[in-house]
């Protein structure tokens, strides 16, 4: 769906190409038919939002503050900050008129004149190729002030991130967007479909959810709810990297893959001579899966409840499935790693990580992360203290939920699974202060 153009042999992301493509003739048509039938339309398609929450699209918009008097904002999250993740900027550099139709299809439903597309300082070439694509759609109308003569106006501009992880999370983007610090801001009352940018009702959704609305408004919400799977609809781009043979983005019906359909048949496996050791399936901060364990519980097939037992290769890559066994499909960012990765090693890479990223608005995530880098690192560099193993843990057990913003999650569930799941390493750099002794297991307090 997304990417089916995308992948033909030259196809080039200028507007000729895409009108030779069909492009905009779905926003043609949209510009003649009524604002609710558009958003009826994508809450009938159950699509759920690609940028890691999974929140229903068709609810978000129906939760906008249309009575206010005020304007209403669209803003497009292209900060793509989840490391693991790198499938928006891939549609903005390969398609950036897709996303653009989508984006202007999404505004006309919902009434917005203005609408902002947040990229990420680190992406001046995809900020570069939108500017132009949306010169290219002004000149034939597709944007501007007179959209395909109907009277209805619509301006999209580009916005360069301020280059950090917090500015891909909502509110903390609005903050960015006004011109000031990403600091996310309290729900309530700042929820955006209410108070958003310049306190206005806003929409913000993902690039790859936006491009989602054009195939929806095309096909009806009644037949893209039915790719996929119940609850898990339409397709998703799944970006895989680290160790197999073939990392990529590959695009599927949502829940229709298994994992071990996804890293053995689609990547080719893991390098030679390794095996699989974890998975991180939704991009660094879902929670890590073990190669190995076992998921046993009851799930809801149809009108039925049905027992599981799943080794992780049994897994759907859908939202529900990844949550029943402790993790997310979040950004999509499948990290893979072997058997040659040192667990430690890998958890205080990711640790240093979100100890930069941390706002520092609440004290136990910027004291905490501080804290879960610190000790990780002493791991590494042999300076472990006994306790380190169970202080770790305890730290990362007293981040979430309390803080402003989900960031406070993001950091604390990679601690609380590689501690849980790989607790004999952590126990050896604890108490060996050099390589981890694999016997035992973590004394957890
Ligand atoms: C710390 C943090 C970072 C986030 N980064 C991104 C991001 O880079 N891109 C994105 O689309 N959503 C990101 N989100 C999710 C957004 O807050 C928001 O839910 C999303 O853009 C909504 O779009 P969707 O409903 O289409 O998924 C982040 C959330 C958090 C808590
Ligand atoms: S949770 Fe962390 S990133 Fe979010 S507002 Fe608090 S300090 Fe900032």
């Amino acid at each position: 769906m997304i990417f089916k153009h995308i992948d033909e042999v030259g196809y080039t992301p200028d507007i000729d190409c895409y009108l030779r493509h069909g492009g905009y003739e779905v926003l043609r048509n949209a510009v003649t038919r009524k604002p609710e039938e558009l958003i009826d339309q994508v809450k009938k398609s159950g699509l759920r939002g690609r940028g890691g929450a999974g929140f229903p699209c068709g609810v978000k918009w129906g939760l906008v503050d249309r009575k206010s008097g005020k304007p209403i904002y669209l803003i497009v999250n292209a900060d793509e900050s989840e490391p693991g993740t790198f499938k928006d900027r891939y549609i903005i550099h390969q398609d950036p008129h897709q996303l653009i139709e989508g984006t202007m299809i999404s505004c006309f439903a919902n009434n917005v004149k203005q609408a902002y597309i947040y990229i990420r300082g680190e992406f001046p070439i995809g900020a570069r190729i939108l500017e132009q694509a949306i010169a290219e759609a002004r000149r034939h109308n597709f944007v501007g002030p007179n959209i395909l003569g109907t009277g209805y106006g619509c301006e999209i501009y580009v916005h360069r991130g301020a280059g950090a992880y917090i500015c891909g999370e909502e509110t903390g983007l609005i903050e960015s967007l006004e011109g000031k610090r990403a600091y996310p801001r309290i729900k309530p009352p700042y929820f955006p479909a209410v108070l958003g940018l310049y306190q206005c009702p806003t929409i913000v959704n993902n690039v790859e959810t936006l491009c989602h609305v054009k195939h929806i408004v095309e096909m009806g919400g009644e037949a893209y709810s039915k790719i996929g799977t119940p609850n898990n609809t339409g397709t998703r781009i799944l970006c895989v990297s680290g160790h197999v043979r073939k990392p990529g983005y590959y695009e599927f019906e949502v829940g229709k893959i298994t994992l071990g359909q996804l890293l053995y048949d689609v990547c080719g496996g893991p390098l030679p001579g390794r095996t699989f050791k974890a998975i991180i399936p939704g991009g660094s901060s879902a929670k890590v899966l073990k190669v190995g364990e076992r998921y046993k519980g009851k799930r809801k097939v149809g009108a039925e409840m049905v027992d599981y037992d799943w080794g992780i290769e049994d897994v759907p890559m859908d939202f529900d499935c990844l949550a029943m066994i402790g993790s997310m499909g979040g950004s999509g960012g499948v990290i893979v790693m072997d058997d040659s990765v040192n667990m430690v090693e890998a958890l205080a890479n990711i640790n240093a990580f979100y100890s930069h990223e941390s706002c520092g608005q609440c004290t136990p995530c910027r004291e905490g992360s501080l804290w879960m880098k610190k000790i990780t690192s002493r791991m590494v560099h042999e300076e472990a203290r006994t306790e380190d193993g169970a202080l770790l843990k305890s730290v990362a057990d007293q981040i979430a939920g309390r803080t402003i913003c989900a960031f406070g999650e993001a950091c604390s569930w990679p601690t609380q699974s590689f501690v849980a799941k790989f607790g004999d390493e952590f126990k050896g750099y604890s108490e060996n202060k050099k390589q981890p002794k694999v016997s035992g297991s973590l004394e957890l307090i």
